[in-house]
């Protein structure tokens, strides 16, 4: 569903909401839905009351993604309709919301929302059915672990009896908060399928409060409130493998270098960024490494040296590495030498090297290159 002027996208400010159209904006969204084997129904109104009688007439689908628009900022007559029809429903903004007007930063809707996707263009609509798809797929409870908004994450069980093994999973999206962890979604339900227990975990990022500091913290809790539920959940707190894609990758592996409450037993790092230094050098996610670390390496030897994982090897526990060689955000270069390095260091290290493989094969369960990444991490329960 999409709300007011949004049947002008082609042409309203292309330089903020692209140039596709509301037409073919709907015939992607068709397909994108088709490829995930949904169908769905599009719906476009410049009116307030129709977008509600709309969301009324909507009570029997699986969900609902709607861009109310500008009436995001303001309606509590549609956040009332989304929250009375009691179905899964994802806000949705083309544009970065947080990052233009302080007005539009203000949602009324989104604490009736299972999720918000903003500021990805409108690929963000293919996630936010994506998201829908793999709500269904499994059962899943988002569980709060600290006291800022971004201080939740998804918990998945895997069937039968436990203990359970954990995966803690770490999205990518160079630390960024128009990333989120619906990216991991679908790669969480799949290793729950497989026995894993996962915990999806969302936390301060850039935009949002974050940076190498906040970030680390928030991630730190995260693995940390694993102890507030495990006994309940029947989860295996000895093993507990840290997932982490790009800068997620990063994040996994800085967290097992320290030793909280809940040790990491081993860590997945998919395509990650395991050397800030080099990430910075390669000018890589439109110079993210900086805005992480909020200095160079020039003006900030000692942060460098602390944030960065190849500056704090031996990481002490079995690493597996895996990359594309095709990958054109993280170049595979910085794996190839973060992994040498870390072997020469003591470390444990499986390294591969996937031929023909980019940067977000590695996530998605449709891919070839996942079926070798979820045999490896398999192997690391
Ligand atoms: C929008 C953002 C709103 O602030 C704006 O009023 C829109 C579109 C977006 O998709 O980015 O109409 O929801």
């Amino acid at each position: 569903m999409n709300g007011p002027n949004l049947n002008l996208i082609g042409t309203r400010s292309p330089e903020i909401y692209g140039s596709t159209s509301l037409e073919e904006l709907n015939a992607s969204c068709r397909s994108w839905a088709a490829d995930v084997g949904a169908t769905i129904e599009t719906y476009q109104s410049n009116h307030e009351g129709d977008l509600i009688d709309k969301l009324h007439s909507s009570r029997d689908a699986d969900g609902v993604v709607i861009n109310p628009g500008a009436f995001t900022h303001y309606s509590y007559a549609i956040r009332d309709a989304i929250e009375a029809i009691g179905i899964p429903t994802v806000e949705i903004h083309i544009s970065n919301v947080r990052d233009r007007e302080p007005w539009r930063r203000i949602s009324v809707v989104s604490d009736v929302c299972v999720a918000t996707v903003f500021g990805r263009g409108i690929i963000g609509y293919r996630d936010a059915i994506r998201h829908l798809v793999a709500r269904a797929a499994w059962p899943v409870e988002t569980i709060r672990y600290g006291p800022d908004p971004d201080n939740v994450g998804d918990l998945r069980l895997p069937r039968g009896p436990g203990p359970h093994p954990v995966a803690v999973l770490l999205h990518g999206g160079f630390w960024r908060d128009t990333a989120a962890r619906d990216l991991l979604d679908s790669a969480a339900v799949d290793l729950t399928r497989r026995g894993w227990a996962t915990w999806n975990v969302e936390f301060a990022r850039i935009g949002g409060g974050g940076g190498w500091r906040a970030t680390t913290k928030d991630v730190a809790a995260a693995i940390g409130s694993l102890a507030d539920f495990a006994e309940g959940h029947d989860l295996d707190i000895d093993r507990v493998v840290a997932v982490g894609h790009g800068s997620g990758g990063h994040l996994a592996l800085q967290a097992a270098t320290r030793t909280g409450e809940i040790p990491i037993s081993a860590v997945a790092a998919l395509a990650p960024i395991g050397d800030l230094e080099a990430a910075h050098r390669a000018g890589i996610g439109s110079d993210a490494v900086d805005a992480f670390v909020l200095r160079t390496p020039e003006q900030s030897p000692e942060r460098y040296a602390a944030a960065s994982p190849i500056r704090n090897l031996p990481i002490g526990v079995p690493l597996l590495v895996v990359h594309g060689d095709e990958d054109d955000r993280v170049p595979a270069a910085i794996s190839r030498s973060f992994a040498g390095r870390a072997a020469d260091e003591g470390d444990t290290v499986i390294y591969h090297e996937l031929e023909g493989v980019g940067h977000d094969e590695l996530i998605d369960p449709a891919t070839h290159a996942w079926a070798q990444v979820v045999e490896e991490i398999d192997r690391l329960r």
